[in-house]
């Protein structure tokens, strides 16, 4: 039996039930691992049954049991046009219509890579994978070879894929050799990576001083967006870009999350920050499976079949994907998303500023921080009141139609089909305002 469909206005709802997605969640978790393809979306972090969609339609998502949310998590971010978007649908149909796959070359590699490479003026090359973590692991084998050296430099606080060299936790001291963060990845690998803290030049001078002639690549989120939101200072993204130039290491900007969110470029262009390989995801596939690293000839002509450098993929630079991703650029291009969506996350933050609550934003990336305190910049300060709150609060507002990503330490996005009464009653519902915004 569904319920009927009930309306994100905002308001609580006492029709809402969750009967539909606690059968379909027993019933997956009885033949796939905790009931899920990815963790977080086991809802561990915020308790509860995880809310199974049904459909998406701009700002809008629907559940197996009929309830309506207004989407702030849009697949973790690749929807900035929304659900379903129709120049998107469009595009991708038309694509399959074709065939979905040919393993060949084909007419919409060249066409995302131009896109792609108009808004990274400084790279000369782009490279399709099927995702962010291959984006990744694909950046990271090119740094090696380039340098012939071994030593990854990541920051605690930034996510980069399930790579096992970058599965790595800091070891006690500032800036030191990773210890495994999952089992399976062995100590030989963590032992690759030195893990050094965000936000703190005086660690980051430490670990050139001793390791900057062994590293091969320093790889970092630009704008760290997997721990909350850790804004970084410029000038500290400005002494990294120094230190690596200096020591002869890569410099990875991984923009899977930042790429072609803040306008048709990177994150780079908005600190002027240059890195030597830019890795990108998410939007660059409008929401089907696409991720790829650009840089310049020099570094990803080493990739075979030019180079020594070996990547491949069956599904790699797949056509359908590439169709969603080129229709997504192509929305983009004219900077008229941008401006909306960061002005709503504006609206939001000052909305909710006025309520007593503090939601940190860069553009339309948004992350509530729930215990009164201040803005962290570094995955060590994040509190546990912060996370507790948003935790305690979390099913209030599935209840009110607000379907947040589940978990405090991850950010929301917004899209060009959210609307600033959206925003409004999401402020209000941060601010346990109860009711319409
Ligand atoms: C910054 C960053 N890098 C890499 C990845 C991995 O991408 P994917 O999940 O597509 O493998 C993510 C995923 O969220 C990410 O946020």
């Amino acid at each position: 039996m569904t319920s009927p469909p009930t309306t994100p206005s905002g308001a609580r709802s006492e029709a809402r039930t969750g009967a539909a997605s606690a059968s379909l969640f027993a019933r997956a978790q009885r033949v796939i691992p905790g009931g899920v393809s990815s963790p977080v979306r086991a809802f561990k972090s915020v308790g509860g049954t995880p809310v199974f969609f049904k459909r998406g339609e701009g700002a809008e998502v629907v559940d197996e049991d009929g309830n309506r949310y207004v989407d702030y998590c849009l697949a973790w971010g690749p929807l900035i046009l929304g659900h379903a978007h129709p120049a998107v649908i469009e595009a991708t149909i038309a694509a399959a219509k074709d065939g979905l796959a040919f393993g060949t070359c084909h007419r919409r590699e060249a066409e995302l890579a131009e896109l792609v490479l108009e808004a990274f003026p400084w790279a000369e090359r782009a490279r399709f994978v099927v995702s962010g973590t291959e984006a990744v692991l694909t950046a990271v084998r090119l740094a090696r070879a380039h340098t012939g050296r071994r030593l990854l430099l990541k920051f605690s606080g930034c996510y980069h894929g399930h790579v096992d060299a970058l599965m790595v936790k800091a070891g006690s001291g500032v800036a030191t050799l990773g210890l495994a963060e999952s089992a399976g990845v062995t100590e030989t690998v963590a032992h690759d990576t030195v893990v050094a803290p965000l936000a703190d030049e005086g660690a980051l001078r430490e670990v050139f001083a001793k390791y900057g002639a062994q590293i091969a690549a320093a790889i970092l989120e630009p704008l760290p967006a997997n721990n909350g939101l850790l804004e970084q200072t410029t000038s500290w993204l400005r002494t990294l870009r120094e230190l690596t130039k200096a020591s002869g290491s890569v410099l990875i900007f991984d923009e899977v999350i930042t790429g072609f969110r803040f306008g048709f470029h990177g994150y780079g262009k908005v600190v002027d920050v240059v890195p030597d390989l830019t890795t990108l995801g998410k939007i660059i596939g409008g929401g089907l499976p696409v991720g790829g690293v650009v840089g310049p000839a020099a570094i990803l002509d080493q990739l075979a079949p030019l180079g020594p450098v070996y990547q491949a993929g069956t599904m790699a630079g797949n056509p359908v994907a590439l169709a969603a991703g080129v229709a997504t650029l192509r929305e983009l291009r004219s900077g008229a998303v941008h401006a909306h969506v960061a002005a709503l996350g504006e609206r939001l933050s000052s909305r909710a500023k006025a309520r007593g609550v503090t939601v940190a934003h860069v553009g339309s990336v948004f992350w509530p921080v729930l215990d009164g305190g201040a803005v962290p910049n570094r995955a060590e300060d994040i509190r546990d009141a912060a996370v507790q709150a948003f935790k305690s609060r979390y099913r209030g507002w599935l209840d009110r139609g607000i379907y947040l990503p589940p978990s405090a330490y991850e950010v929301g996005f917004l899209s060009a089909a959210h609307k600033p009464e959206h925003v409004d009653a999401l402020a209000d519902a941060l601010g346990g305002v109860e009711g319409r915004g």
